[in-house]
């Protein structure tokens, strides 16, 4: 088990019979993020658009799972969420920003209307969220966005997905001003490779230099996002892998020495996406 995975947090928050709502509930890093809030006694509000995976895992969970079945990119009917979830389960304290679509490749594969929802769906829709659920939500609160490493240095082949996260950082950064007066804190969580289904429906077009960086796990995820809901300081922007953060502000920083290292990390890369897709193959077999 690396470093990354044996992380903890101190629960500050008393979240029992607190109310989430978690976008992306019904798979990855948004089912495992329900789990965690559900055994410290949260109910959550799980959003994601396919019904039927929706409903199962929120019967697995119990009935402190309760399904909003919604695409987050219909902004009339995201924008209703935060009141909805007030009457059904009587208050809102945490929101978490998780769902997120990335199509893959040389943009210009792409249809225009296709990077527009990737604007959409990963930045309009938690400012849009956020800004309603702020009028319900009591001071104390916390709205944590799950951004990417793709949004502190730009990858290519994600050059949209990076701009997506990299807006969705920088808004959350700035946003920590205007919602201190109203007692709620916001927060990133940036993940490099998370070992869930994201990447498998165009996973040629996942680029070596995502795979140079050492994958975690959906749960190792879901507790940086549990540390940032425990965590008293605001506009906290938190990495998973530590190191990996570090190595995207560096070529950031100093685009010289990313460059230098890049043929590296693509060989290393390539390697770790062949063992990947060799140990993927294995287990569909
Ligand atoms: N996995 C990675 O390598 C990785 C790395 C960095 C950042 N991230 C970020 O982590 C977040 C979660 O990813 P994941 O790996 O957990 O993905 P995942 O396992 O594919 O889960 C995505 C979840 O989001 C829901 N969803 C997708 N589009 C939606 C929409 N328009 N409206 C409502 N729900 C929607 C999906 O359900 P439906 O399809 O039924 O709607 C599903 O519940 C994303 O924001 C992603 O950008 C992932």
């Amino acid at each position: 088990m690396g470093r990354w995975q044996r992380q903890w947090y101190l629960p500050a928050v008393d979240l029992k019979d607190r109310v989430a709502i978690v976008t992306g509930a019904s798979s990855g890093i948004g089912l495992a993020l329900a789990r965690m809030l559900i055994a410290e006694g949260a109910s959550v509000a799980m959003v994601a658009r396919g019904v039927d995976r929706l409903e199962r895992v929120c019967a697995e969970l119990g009935p402190k799972a309760i399904a909003f079945a919604l695409d987050v990119g219909d902004l009339a009917r995201l924008a209703n969420l935060p009141g909805e979830v007030v009457a059904k389960l009587g208050r809102l304290d945490v929101v978490v920003n998780n769902a997120g679509v990335h199509y893959r490749g040389d943009m210009l594969r792409h249809e225009a209307d296709k990077l527009a929802t990737m604007f959409m769906v990963n930045l309009v829709a938690p400012v849009v969220l956020t800004r309603v659920a702020a009028d319900v939500m009591p001071t104390g609160s916390v709205v944590v966005n799950v951004a990417s490493l793709a949004g502190k240095l730009g990858v290519p082949g994600s050059a949209v997905y990076s701009g997506t996260k990299a807006g969705l950082r920088f808004w959350a950064m700035a946003a920590a001003g205007d919602l201190e007066g109203r007692g709620i804190r916001i927060a990133n969580v940036n993940p490099g490779p998370v070992d869930t289904g994201f990447f498998d429906d165009d996973f040629d077009n996942v680029s070596n230099l995502t795979f140079s960086q050492p994958m975690v796990t959906a749960d190792a995820v879901a507790l940086r996002v549990m540390e940032a809901i425990h965590s008293e300081k605001t506009g906290l922007d938190l990495d998973i892998p530590v190191g990996s953060g570090k190595l995207a502000t560096l070529g950031y920083l100093m685009p010289s020495i990313g460059r230098m290292l890049r043929p590296m990390l693509e060989r290393k890369g390539a390697a770790a996406k062949a063992r990947y897709a060799e140990r993927r193959g294995a287990a569909s077999k």
